[in-house]
């Protein structure tokens, strides 16, 4: 909690005035978005384009001005969790469910703020199970051909039912184990039918602030 804290009010100081920013999801991101409405209630401008529909809510509530992608150029940065980031910088997203529109706006941004605490870091990508958001329509299928991948995986539920993202499709967390190499993984998924965007984001994030339960922060850069 306190560490969570930590590092997304320290990502929160890279904001200047007039930027365009991305906000991520999730309990870490939660902070900076606390972080930025505090700023924002003290005579900071910028706009947002929020990553979730949980966001949006959350940052609507805080003051913070939201755009919608579609009326802006590029984002100057966004702040956004992990659940595990390597020593690349290499990612794995969507414990959350939030992937997809993470990785658009992350895409979209000049600069990829992740903010996480000392457990995500981790020596390579697996050990979290891989989210890869597929459609309703045909999700059997695309499990199956997802397991010739040498993984296994499950449909992920909330509550005894299947869960939904807010792009109305579904999650399959996929076990691979040790990840040897993530861009491959990544750009074999997305080649699949059924297959709408997957939890890796490689060679995307710039700075990565990691907060530690002892109370301090370490900002690593690429
Ligand atoms: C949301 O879909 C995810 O990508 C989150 O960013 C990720 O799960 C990290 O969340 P926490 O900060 O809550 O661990």
């Amino acid at each position: 909690m306190k560490a969570k804290k930590l590092t997304g009010e320290k990502a929160a100081e890279y904001i200047e005035d007039g930027m365009v920013i991305g906000l991520g999801t999730g309990s870490t991101a939660y902070y900076a978005i606390k972080k930025v409405g505090e700023m924002v209630r003290n005579g900071l401008k910028v706009k947002a384009v929020p990553t979730s529909k949980e966001t949006a809510e959350l940052a609507a509530a805080e003051g913070i001005e939201l755009v919608e992608l579609a009326n802006v150029e590029a984002l100057d940065l966004t702040i956004d969790g992990a659940d595990e980031v390597d020593p690349d910088f290499n990612l794995i997203k969507g414990g959350g469910g939030a992937l997809l529109r993470e990785k658009i706006v992350a895409s979209a941004t000049d600069k990829l703020i992740i903010v996480v605490d000392e457990s995500k870091m981790v020596e390579n990508l697996g050990a979290f199970p891989l989210p890869v958001e597929v459609t309703p329509f045909s999700w059997q299928y695309t499990q199956r051909m997802i397991e010739k991948f040498s993984c296994s995986s499950e449909i992920r539920k909330e509550d005894g039912e299947i869960f939904v993202t807010d792009n109305d499709n579904y999650i399959l967390d996929c076990n691979f184990g040790k990840i040897e190499d993530p861009v491959k993984i990544a750009v074999e998924l997305n080649k699949l039918p059924g297959v709408v965007e997957n939890g890796i984001f490689a060679e995307m994030a710039e700075i990565v602030v990691v907060g530690y339960n002892d109370g301090h922060v370490e900002v690593l850069e690429k």
